[in-house]
């Protein structure tokens, strides 16, 4: 997948796997990580699927509407990349925090759903539900921040809840964030993500 990798000054750090939204890049999410953690290593991927042009992380039949059997698929072709990545350029495959806007919040949501060990913790900003009826791993010990706006057009307040309820039925612990906008990325979540990733990944 194509993607940027930037070795931190810091390796005992998460590396922070950057995921843009729809229509996004690899380098969309980079002053996120900066504001984040600083001395953590990056690694930012494009999504492999085309939308009208736009790059996606999978695809969809409409707007909210998934194309499961694609995201199954491109699910796993992303866990199989994070594997040969960190062999690559040698971080912790066990020591990955998810950084998602949207598209990629919902990817990044569906590693979580799949695979036990993808993810350290992850902060996703504005996701959706990303499959349902199905038994997600046990994610005990997975810190989740879930960033959402109450006027969401994209994402439904109860969504939010619901995706926090089913992570949280998995064991994972969860932080659902709440701003007063739609689906745009806002300074507010962004600082309240940091200040979750500092309570959660304490300085080495
Ligand atoms: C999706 O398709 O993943 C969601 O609708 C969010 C987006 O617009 O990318």
């Amino acid at each position: 997948m194509k993607h940027i990798f930037r070795k931190g000054t810091d390796l005992t750090k998460p590396t922070l796997l950057l995921l843009h939204g729809t229509g996004g890049t690899e380098q969309d999410l980079l002053p996120l990580a900066e504001r984040i953690d600083d001395q953590a290593s990056v690694l930012s991927v494009r999504g492999n699927v085309l939308e009208h042009g736009m790059p996606r992380f999978f695809r969809r039949l409409a707007e909210g509407v998934f194309d499961e059997e694609d995201l199954i698929f491109r699910t796993k072709e992303l866990n199989d990349f994070l594997n040969d990545a960190a062999e690559k350029y040698e971080f912790d495959r066990d020591n990955l925090v998810a950084v998602g806007y949207s598209n990629g919040a919902n990817i990044a949501g569906s590693l979580l759903f799949h695979y036990k060990n993808a993810l350290r913790g992850a902060i996703l900003h504005h996701p959706m539900v990303p499959r349902r009826g199905i038994q997600l791993p046990d994610l005990t010990g997975t810190p989740v921040f879930i960033g959402a706006g109450t006027n969401d057009p994209i994402c439904p307040a109860q969504e939010s809840e619901e995706l926090k309820s089913l992570l949280e039925t998995a064991k994972a612990s969860v932080q659902l964030h709440w701003e007063n906008f739609g689906h745009q990325l806002t300074l507010g979540e962004v600082e309240a993500a940091g200040k979750w990733y500092r309570e959660n990944f304490k300085e080495a």
